[in-house]
């Protein structure tokens, strides 16, 4: 009934890291990245090539990007909303890309400057380039479960958002509970929405924000649904700066020791995450949320 195996995407030094005020030197983002490959994890979200005005925090994409080690056989996806974002990619020699796509208007408007409509004219010609170029595509829908503006989210609603871009070619769907409202229920009426429209639970990710303390029962119900690629945040680092509610991701420890009581293959060495989660807490100057850091980290 459960994976054996379990895909930890992890996006601390992206969505971690994007809505932190203070800017985290360049030096320190390479770091983190590099600690987080040592304790085992094979995908690490690097940063965003948006417009640097939006995102401050990763207005050094470029540069992280030309001092960054990348090792080969991992993998270090970036988000790339548009053709501009993409051009970026490639003369920083990225093989995997993300877009991020919006399932309601309010929120379309506010990350995208877009309209729900509009964003998929932007998607389009990104995605369809991409992949002509060889590269992976990942697809992300925000506000899957439910917007700050809006209210709840029709599971077809998101589901048709998410089926639109992977027609277009990419490979993978992460569904984004960006303010963290859903409940396992809730889950698993989105995969089954997704399945109806033709994207099986072995093209989607699950990507939880813990602002309601529901990440790792909606995690465990996506896995129950036979989803094998969880998002995740060393620390439990992250929120969105265009959604005001949001906190933290899911923390990749917190997943880590249920996958571990599970008895499910994650690969990741818990100790060392640990550690890598009470350095980069020392560089922000707060002690990590994650419950799991906590009981872990001796006082
Ligand atoms: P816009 O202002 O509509 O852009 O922003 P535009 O297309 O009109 O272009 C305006 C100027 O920006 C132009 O420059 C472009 O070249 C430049 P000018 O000609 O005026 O000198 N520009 C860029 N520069 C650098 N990189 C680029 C880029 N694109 C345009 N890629 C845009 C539209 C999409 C760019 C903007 O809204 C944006 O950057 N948004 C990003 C917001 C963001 O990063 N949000 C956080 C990530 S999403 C998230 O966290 C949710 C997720 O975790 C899942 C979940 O939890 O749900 C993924
Ligand atoms: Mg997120």
């Amino acid at each position: 009934e459960l994976p054996e195996r379990v895909e930890i995407y992890e996006v601390g030094p992206r969505d971690g890291l994007q809505n932190e005020q203070n800017v985290v030197p360049v030096a320190v983002k390479a770091e983190f990245l590099d600690r987080l490959a040592d304790a085992g994890l094979r995908t690490l979200e690097a940063t965003s090539l948006v417009h640097p005005k939006w995102v401050p925090q990763l207005a050094d994409a470029a540069e992280l990007l030309q001092v960054l080690t990348r090792r080969e056989g991992l993998d270090y996806p970036v988000l790339t909303p548009n053709e501009r974002g993409l051009d970026r990619a490639l003369s920083a020699g990225c093989d995997h890309v993300a877009v991020f796509a919006s399932a309601t208007e309010t929120f379309a408007k506010r990350n995208l400057n877009r309209t729900l409509d509009e964003q998929f004219a932007m998607f389009e010609p990104t995605v369809t380039r991409a992949v002509r170029e060889g590269l992976r595509v990942r697809a992300y829908v925000s506000m899957v479960f439910g917007d700050p503006w809006e209210g709840g989210v029709d599971p077809d609603q998101a589901a048709g958002v998410g089926a639109r871009l992977m027609e277009m070619g990419c490979d993978q769907l992460s569904l984004g509970d960006t303010i963290g409202v859903a409940t396992p229920a809730h889950v698993g009426a989105v995969l089954d929405a997704c399945a109806a429209r033709g994207v099986g639970v072995d093209r989607v990710a699950v990507h939880f924000h813990d602002t309601y303390g529901q990440a790792l029962a909606n995690t465990l119900a996506a896995l129950r649904h036979g989803v094998t690629t969880v998002d995740a945040s060393a620390g439990g680092l992250g929120g969105c700066p265009y959604a005001g509610s949001a906190t933290g991701n899911l923390a990749t420890e917190d997943l880590v020791w249920m996958l571990d009581g599970l008895g499910i293959a994650h690969g990741v060495d818990l100790a060392a995450l640990v550690d890598t989660s009470v350095w980069m807490a020392g560089h922000l100057g707060r002690p990590s949320p994650s419950r799991v850091v906590t009981a872990l980290t001796p006082e």
